[in-house]
């Protein structure tokens, strides 16, 4: 099956996500992490100003830009490589979450980040989580889920993570890159953050990672009993 997982920034996807790879033995891809490699390597050649990426520039280096995923099986996890480089950590800076959204506005570098992603799921066997997994990548996903929880806690759980990884950060700073991320992400031209029609919503708000993922394997069972009737 192909599962794909959209929602808001910091409510829990990749979370949730891996844990259902895990479990199924399926194939997890952080599509988000695609667009962070994209702004690291802006920010590395100083095509972002400002917050304001320099298109021209980016779209001329696009074809340079190389990103692949490779299974660490110590770390049970995905490690993102940006031309052959190890970014998995780099790529969660603040600086990158600050810049991510604006670059992934820019249409041309969708196009790239689609293809990547379609052929990543070639084989199905994959849960892959974003913004527009369900509406434009895999828009005939067999499961579609689109993820949403309370601003202050998707804020207090993002701060939480944050500052135990020994970064300084405010919580008004938190709360204000979530705000920016969501209205970016949601207002964009190209692929907004949207539920596909056929979504189902899932608040987690109030839930524990493991019943998250038992929510998750409930409804693979339904799917997966539908498909053999
Ligand atoms: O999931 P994340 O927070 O790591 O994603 C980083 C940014 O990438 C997010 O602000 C919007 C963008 N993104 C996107 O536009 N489409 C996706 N499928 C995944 C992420």
């Amino acid at each position: 099956m192909i599962i794909a997982i959209d929602g808001f920034s910091s409510c829990g996807k990749s979370t949730m996500a891996k844990s259902l790879a895990r479990v199924l033995r399926y194939m997890y891809i952080d599509s988000g992490a695609m667009y962070r490699a994209v702004t690291l390597y802006a920010l590395r050649n100083n095509w972002i100003k400002n917050g304001s990426p320099d298109i021209p520039s980016i779209l001329g280096g696009l074809h340079k830009i190389s990103i692949s995923f490779d299974y660490n099986q110590g770390e049970e996890r995905n490690i993102t490589y940006l031309c052959g480089e190890n970014v998995e950590e780099e790529i969660r800076r603040l600086e990158v979450s600050e810049n991510v959204s604006p670059v992934s506005t820019i249409p041309e570098v969708r196009q790239e980040m689609v293809v990547l992603q379609r052929k990543l799921g070639e084989n199905k066997g994959i849960v892959m989580d974003g913004r527009d997994i369900g509406t434009v990548v895999f828009p005939h996903a067999d499961i579609k889920i689109f993820m949403t929880a309370d601003p202050e806690i998707r804020a207090q759980r993002r701060f939480k993570e944050l500052t135990e990884k020994g970064i300084k950060i405010s919580m008004e700073e938190v709360r204000e890159n979530i705000a920016r991320r969501d209205f970016i992400d949601q207002h964009r031209e190209v692929s907004p953050l949207k539920k596909a029609d056929d979504a189902i919503v899932f608040d987690n708000s109030f839930l524990t990672p493991q019943q998250q993922l038992n929510w998750a394997l409930d409804i693979v069972e339904s799917i997966a009993g539908l498909h053999e009737n």
